[in-house]
């Protein structure tokens, strides 16, 4: 099939590369001339593994090109996917980029004869594809939906794993406007993917998208919620707790004699919050849509005030142990919002970095990748912060550390290091990651997450 799509930010590139690779041809467009070159250069202008390879068997194929010429790409296409970003901004999400792409799409379908399918893949609010998307289109091209076709598509792609996850997706959901859409959206998935395809309404479809992010997003902060009381009980260990609660067959099945153990289960953890470009936007904007329509949400409002005090707690633990944070030298473990991407946007580490320097601390705060764009994001007049890519340098006499990002150079640093380097080391553990009597043994002050080191360390 020919397929032209819109936005080649992480969605649109790994969608793009990964249809081309089931032998679609495909036009990827991007307003950015820098970006449609190196993109037609064979160069993946976003990181994710195995883009970078596949990108360049398609291009030598022939199966993908990019281009800033819109219409050009619908003229020579039967479906365009639209794979805009949908930022959260003022309190609700940020259509522009959709309403700009789904105008200038309606305009070019005008002068369009052959039908043509306008599939919309950006995360949207129930609704948005069935009225404001279907609105322009209709009023633009001066045609009637069913003369071009509307479907909304949603992904789900995790970053780091996107090409994986797009490879080998666990369902593929078609919401259409009609029979006549679906079909066409059908063909792109149809015998060349191993999942079940679900066909559901627009509106439906865009939901799936927003329920399946805020149900995993909302196990985090309940986690979460649950290390708080530990915490506050003393003695108890919500590891402990949690790794038990999940060993129910209902969460964690057997086959034959061993556990399944589906990695949903790994969202059931405590830790020191959710983060990235999805999860803090897309509950943010499921809350502002539901606010809308009249009903207030109370859980997804709790997940997202759970995520914010999160990273609190533990500056505010911190500042306990320490006798006050002024002054004090506090190396921050890892800054991205999860191992393995530069990604710091809506970091938990963001916040706890800010905190710390209003609290007048000196901060060391290191990160394998994402020190570049921590150092977009962060006060580059502050004195007391201070980035770096080695851990060594950022423990060297400090007074505390934390461990926020579980990158596994810094989940494995041995005690003696935090010994070593620490003067009296005192070692917060945002991810639950350490033993923590191998390093209450080794002479280090030990705080966990979900654990209260004082009353836990009394009691054996
Ligand atoms: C998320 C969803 O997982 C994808 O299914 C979805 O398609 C994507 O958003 C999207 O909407 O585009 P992503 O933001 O890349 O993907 O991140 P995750 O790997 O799910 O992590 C999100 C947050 O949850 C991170 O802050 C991470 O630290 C936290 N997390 C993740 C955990 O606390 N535990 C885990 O086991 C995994």
């Amino acid at each position: 099939m020919k397929i032209s799509i819109i936005g080649t930010g992480y969605v649109g590139l790994v969608t793009g590369v990964s249809l081309a690779h089931k032998g679609h041809k495909v036009t990827c467009v991007d307003k950015r001339e820098d970006i449609v070159t190196r993109i037609n250069n064979s160069e993946a202008t976003i990181y994710e593994p195995g883009l970078q390879v596949l990108l360049e068997q398609v291009i030598g194929k022939g199966n993908l090109k990019a281009t800033t010429d819109l219409e050009y790409a619908v003229m020579n296409s039967d479906v365009s996917i639209i794979a805009v970003g949908t930022p959260f901004g003022d309190g609700r999400i940020d259509l522009s980029y959709i309403i700009g792409c789904a105008t200038e799409i309606g305009q070019i379908l005008k002068g369009k004869d052959k039908y043509h399918v306008v599939c919309v893949k950006s995360t949207v609010a129930p609704t948005t594809t069935d009225t404001i998307v279907k609105n322009i289109l209709e009023t633009t091209s001066g045609k009637k939906a069913g003369q071009f076709g509307l479907s909304m598509n949603p992904e789900f792609l995790r970053e780091g794993k996107a090409v994986e996850d797009f490879m080998n997706p666990d369902r593929i959901v078609i919401g259409a406007y009609d029979n006549k859409s679906f079909n066409v959206v059908n063909r792109i998935y149809k015998g060349h993917f191993k999942a079940p395809i679900i066909r559901v309404n627009l509106r439906t479809a865009e939901m799936i998208k927003y329920t399946s992010n805020a149900l995993l997003a909302t196990l985090i902060s309940y986690s979460n919620e649950i290390a708080s009381i530990c915490e506050e009980t003393g003695g108890v260990d919500v590891r402990e707790v949690l790794e038990s609660v999940t060993l129910d067959k209902r969460f964690n099945p057997k086959v034959g004699n061993r556990l399944v153990n589906p990695e949903m289960i790994s969202y059931l953890r405590a830790g020191c919050g959710f983060g990235g470009s999805c999860f803090p936007k897309d509950v943010k904007a499921l809350i502002s849509f539901s606010a809308g329509k009249g009903y207030e949400p109370e859980i997804l409002q709790s997940t997202m005030n759970i995520n914010e005090t999160q990273p609190m707690r533990l500056v505010t633990r911190l500042g306990k142990n320490i006798n006050g944070l002024e002054g004090k030298k506090i190396a921050v473990l890892g800054i991205a919002f999860k191992p393995d991407t530069d990604d710091v946007r809506e970091s938990p580490a963001l916040i706890i970095i800010r905190e710390l320097l209003r609290q007048k601390a000196k901060v060391f705060a290191v990160d394998p990748i994402a020190v570049q764009n921590a150092s977009m994001v962060l006060p580059n007049d502050n004195e007391e912060l201070h980035l770096m890519t080695d851990y060594k340098m950022a423990l060297q006499n400090a007074d505390a550390a934390m461990l926020i990002t579980s990158w596994p150079e810094f989940t494995s640093i041995p005690s003696y290091e935090f010994v070593s380097f620490m003067s009296k080391p005192v070692l917060i553990d945002g991810r639950r990651v350490y033993d923590k009597k191998t390093m209450e043994n080794a002479g280090i002050t030990y705080i966990g997450v979900g654990l209260d080191s004082t009353e836990a360390a009394k009691n054996g």
